[in-house]
């Protein structure tokens, strides 16, 4: 069988104090951290940058997972290699060259990952499958947490698991996990699951109960 992550995404966390929520969901089980990072322009909302990033990598130990939703991407993976990501995952839609994107990535020793939006068909990641570490499936339209998981991913998260085979490529989903629909994507071949709204829903800083129960449930 095999080993689910979990990586609860800090855009439900409390914006004002990254580095404590980090400690608090790492010392109640977190695998990787998510860090959501949007540029208003390729989703409609507004996270944070690189020096964020930097900033919140001395809170974690474990693995820093930065999803970039920004277009275009390549002027900025200098900055968040620098910043100590490792797993950069960029959106196939975001520009007209994702091999050369994912090269850059790959070219700071880094892991690539490679995020389809919901309506992106992973027919792309066939010509793709030896510049990935990390496929991410969008389970919801990115640029916010707390949205309804979309159900028709599923069989696509079966289909891409099928075209992956036993390659070393994560299957990551992303938005809308739950305790409800973790195990739907677990079944269909995920392995790494992202959480923000299931995780931090109702916690607070250092408050460790609802970090704890809600990770381990999913
Ligand atoms: C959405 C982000 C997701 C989001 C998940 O654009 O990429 O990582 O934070 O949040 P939930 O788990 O609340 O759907
Ligand atoms: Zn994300």
């Amino acid at each position: 069988s095999r080993d689910i992550k979990i990586a609860p995404s800090i855009l439900s966390a409390d914006f004002a104090n990254f580095g404590a929520e980090c400690e608090a969901i790492e010392t109640q089980g977190a695998d990787w951290v998510h860090v959501d990072v949007m540029d208003g322009h390729f989703v409609p909302n507004i996270t944070f940058g690189p020096s964020t990033c930097a900033a919140i990598r001395k809170h974690i130990k474990g693995v820093m997972d930065v999803h970039l939703m920004i277009a275009p991407v390549d002027p900025y993976i200098d900055a968040f290699a620098q910043s100590g990501a490792d797993v950069i995952t960029a959106h196939l839609e975001a520009g007209p060259h994702i091999h050369r994107t994912l090269q850059a990535i790959r070219a700071h020793g880094i892991k690539a990952g490679l995020a389809l939006n919901p309506g992106t068909p992973i027919a792309a990641v066939e010509h793709l499958l030896d510049m990935v570490d990390l496929v991410c499936v969008m389970t919801v339209n990115p640029g916010f947490g707390g949205q309804k998981f979309i159900t028709s991913q599923v069989a696509k998260v079966q289909a891409l698991r099928a075209m992956i085979g036993d390659r070393p490529i994560h299957i990551e989903i992303d938005g809308g996990v739950t305790v409800e629909t973790a195990p739907l994507v677990a079944a269909a071949g995920a392995d790494v699951l992202v959480a923000g709204s299931a995780v931090f829903k109702g916690g607070s800083v250092g408050n460790p109960a609802p970090y704890g129960a809600n990770i381990r449930a999913i």
